[in-house]
């Protein structure tokens, strides 16, 4: 746990104070000069290379962060209708959206074939239907290939016992049904898993949906999926040049083996937002118990879920009201959810927190407002942009009171 000297390079603690007095709390705050770091690294990956890179938009799916996304020369994957929607929002164009579901029904099918997106089908029953309504036109293939990988169980996305994609054995069976629709395989893509640090595994899959790619001779591009790591603790994010490396290495070997060439596709979403964004809240009541003080603030799992869900640790930095030497205690920070798992960190070691500090959590731009909820009857937080000149603006308003009661007859 940091102090405010110790905060983000990006947020400095003046900074906090005067964003959360204009725009209130909680708050997600996104640094648009990070944003474009990371997405540049991306669409670095693989020089010199047939190359197109995506980002995950499950992960954060704000139009003005996904329109810089795009500016900076990703493309984007979508997993519902209502993120091809948030695509088209923040400009893309249908042969910029690759839509990735699983388990549809024919609606959503029909949802992006009217719109002329690609579509990847995740089993033989989703290929069974995807044969009608895509007849005489084009399909990917989700593979799983049976090697995963990932930061928490629930979110291995590949393997013998994940719900994900069609099996490599499952493939010719799957080329038969679409045959029959007169249906072509534009290109096969597989996602193991997510928040990995190391690229072994992540080659080895690649190596394995290579494999599958010979049998496929109509397929021009294999997207190798996301998942890319970053440092929540203080780990070095994963090497992103590494993994590019090693992707076109094993590109190379197959296009002289088979003399075809692909195109190669990777979608990560972690990777691209974690870092731009942050949650500022303020403690609204401390207790002692049992020697640990329970800082109570504004952020509960109805605005970051990670840590309830995954057990995912976020970096927390107090900022005071003044500057005073505080002692250092253990602390659990703890939000305003009406459940007793409501638990933001455990076992900080932090200045003694006081009612009316703010409170930064850090990395919280993936997975965080895209996952936050309205539980407790608890309108969402607002989220606001900070450019490189310090101008900030509003790129979501808060919810209110109206919003949460406007579906109700
Ligand atoms: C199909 C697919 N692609 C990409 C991603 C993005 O993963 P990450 O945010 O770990 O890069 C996910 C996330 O689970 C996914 O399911």
């Amino acid at each position: 746990m940091n102090a405010a000297s110790e905060s983000l390079p990006w947020l400095p603690a003046p900074l906090v104070g005067d964003l959360v007095r204009e725009h209130g709390s909680p708050l997600y705050v996104y640094h648009e000069p990070t944003l474009r770091a990371r997405c540049r690294e991306v669409a670095l990956m693989m020089p010199g290379r047939d190359f197109h890179p995506s980002v995950s938009i499950k992960t954060n799916g704000n139009p003005t962060l996904l329109a810089i996304a795009r500016q900076e020369g990703l493309r984007g994957d979508a997993m519902s209708p209502g993120e091809i929607l948030l695509l088209e929002r923040a400009g893309f164009r249908s042969d910029e959206i690759f839509f990735i579901p699983n388990n549809v029904s024919r609606e959503e099918l029909v949802f992006a074939h009217e719109r002329g997106i690609l579509t990847s089908l995740d089993s033989l029953d989703q290929v069974r239907l995807a044969a009608d309504v895509f007849a005489g036109g084009e399909v990917a293939l989700r593979i799983n290939p049976l090697v995963g990988d990932g930061h928490h169980g629930k979110v291995v996305t590949a393997g013998a016992r994940v719900k994900f994609g069609i099996l490599p054995s499952e493939v010719p069976q799957a080329l038969e049904i679409l045959a029959a629709g007169r249906v072509s395989v534009a290109g096969l893509n597989q996602h193991i898993g997510s928040g990995f640090l190391t690229a072994e595994r992540y080659l080895e899959a690649a190596n394995a949906l290579l494999e599958v790619c010979r049998g496929v001779p109509s397929a021009r591009f294999a997207d190798f999926g996301g998942g890319f790591g970053i440092g929540y603790g203080g780990e070095t994010r994963l090497d992103l040049s590494a993994v590019g490396a090693g992707l076109s290495c094993l590109l190379a070997d197959w296009e002289r083996e088979t003399g075809r060439s692909l195109r190669a596709q990777v979608e990560p979403g972690r990777y691209v937002f974690a870092e731009c964004g942050a949650i500022l809240g303020t403690v609204h009541a401390i207790k002692e118990r049992v020697g640990i003080h329970v800082a109570g603030c504004d952020i509960g799992f109805n605005v970051l879920q990670r840590p309830v869900l995954y057990d995912s640790y976020h970096h927390i930095d107090l900022v005071p009201q003044e500057v005073s030497d505080r002692p250092l205690v253990d602390v659990q920070w703890v939000g305003n959810i009406c459940e007793s798992g409501d638990i933001l960190g455990h076992d900080r070691k932090c200045p003694l927190p006081k009612v009316g500090d703010h409170l930064v959590v850090r990395d919280a731009g993936a997975y965080g407002w895209a996952m936050s909820s309205s539980y407790n009857a608890r309108p969402r937080a607002a989220e606001v942009l900070l450019a490189g000149d310090g101008s900030v603006r509003t790129i979501r308003r808060r919810e209110t009171w109206e919003d949460l009661l406007s579906a109700l007859p």
